[in-house]
C-alpha cells in the first residue's frame, strides 16, 4: 500500500468516525478513488445500515454502494422533502476557506446536488490536497457543459481570464471528448491561483485573480453550463477535522 493510498484511508476513517450518524437514513457518496474508503469505512463502523438509503453521485460511485452490500437510492428517486443527513465526498483541492474543486473524475454536477441536498456536507481530503488558494497545485476548473455549447463556454471562458481552455477527452482519445453521466462535456479551464478571504482583508483584489465565489457565480451564467466545480461555501470552520472537513449546511 503506497502512502497516498494510506493517507486516503486514514481522512476518511477519521471522517466516517467524526461525521457519520449512527442513525442516518439517508446518506450521499461521492465519486473518485478516496470515497472508495470512505465506504469501507462505513462498513467497519457495524453499524445497522439495512434502513440507510445510500445516494450516488455517478455510476462508479452506484456501483461500489452496491459491491459493498448497501442500498443505493437514485437522487432522482428521494422522496419530496427529504433532507440526506449527510454526504461525503472527495475534493481535487481545498483552500483555507475550505472552498473545494471538484470534477477530476467528471462527476461534479451529481455530486454537487448530492451535497446541495444534505445537512450536513463532509468533504474527504488527504494533506496533498491542502492548498491556502484554490488553482495552485490543481490547474483548472472543471466545468460541466451542454455539448451544442461548448464552443461558445470555451469562448466566455477565455472573455473571463481563461487561458487555453479545453474539451477533456476520453481515455482513448479516438473515442473523443469525454462524456458525463448526463451525456455532457467537461471543460477544464486554467485560470490563476484565486483570492481567498484572508487575500481580501488584505486587500489583493487589485492583482487581477478572481475570487472564488465571483468566479463561480460568471461561470455559471453562462448560457450552456450545467454546473461548475468550484464548492465555495459550502463547508463550515466549525465542523473541520483531521480527515474530512464539513458544515451544517442551510438546505
Ligand atoms: C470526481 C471528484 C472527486 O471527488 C475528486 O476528483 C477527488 O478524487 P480522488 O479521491 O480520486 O482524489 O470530484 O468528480
Amino acid at each position: 500500500m503506497s502512502n497516498v493510498e494510506d493517507a486516503k484511508r486514514a481522512a476518511a476513517k477519521v471522517a466516517v468516525t467524526n461525521h457519520y450518524p449512527k442513525d442516518a437514513r439517508w446518506v450521499g457518496i461521492g465519486s473518485g478513488t478516496t470515497i472508495v474508503y470512505v465506504v469501507e469505512a462505513i462498513k467497519a463502523l457495524g453499524v445497522d445500515t439495512s434502513l440507510t438509503h445510500y445516494v450516488p453521485t455517478g455510476y462508479q460511485s452506484r456501483q461500489l454502494i452496491l459491491n459493498a452490500g448497501l442500498m443505493a437510492v437514485e437522487f432522482d428517486a428521494i422522496p419530496p422533502g427529504t433532507v440526506l443527513d449527510v454526504a461525503f465526498d472527495g475534493a481535487d483541492e481545498v483552500d483555507d476557506d475550505l472552498n473545494c474543486i471538484k470534477g477530476g473524475g467528471a462527476c461534479l454536477f451529481q455530486e454537487k446536488i448530492v451535497a446541495m441536498q444534505s445537512k450536513e456536507f463532509i468533504c474527504v481530503a488527504d494533506s496533498r490536497k491542502l492548498q491556502s488558494n484554490l488553482l495552485s497545485n490543481w490547474k483548472y476548473v472543471p466545468i460541466e457543459v451542454a455539448p451544442i455549447a461548448a464552443y461558445r463556454v470555451l469562448r466566455k471562458l477565455e472573455e473571463l481570464g481563461s487561458v487555453k481552455p479545453a474539451i477533456r477527452t476520453s481515455l482513448t482519445p479516438k473515442e473523443g471528448p469525454l462524456k458525463t453521466d448526463q451525456g455532457f462535456f467537461i471543460i477544464d479551464a486554467p485560470f490563476p491561483p484565486l483570492l481567498n478571504t484572508a487575500d481580501i482583508a488584505a486587500g489583493k483584489t487589485g492583482s487581477g485573480a478572481w475570487q472564488v465565489d465571483a468566479l463561480a457565480r460568471h461561470i455559471k451564467q453562462i448560457a450552456g453550463v450545467l454546473e461548475v466545480g468550484l464548492f465555495s461555501g459550502m463547508t463550515g470552520p466549525q465542523a473541520r477535522s483531521a480527515g474530512g472537513v464539513g458544515g451544517q449546511r442551510p438546505v
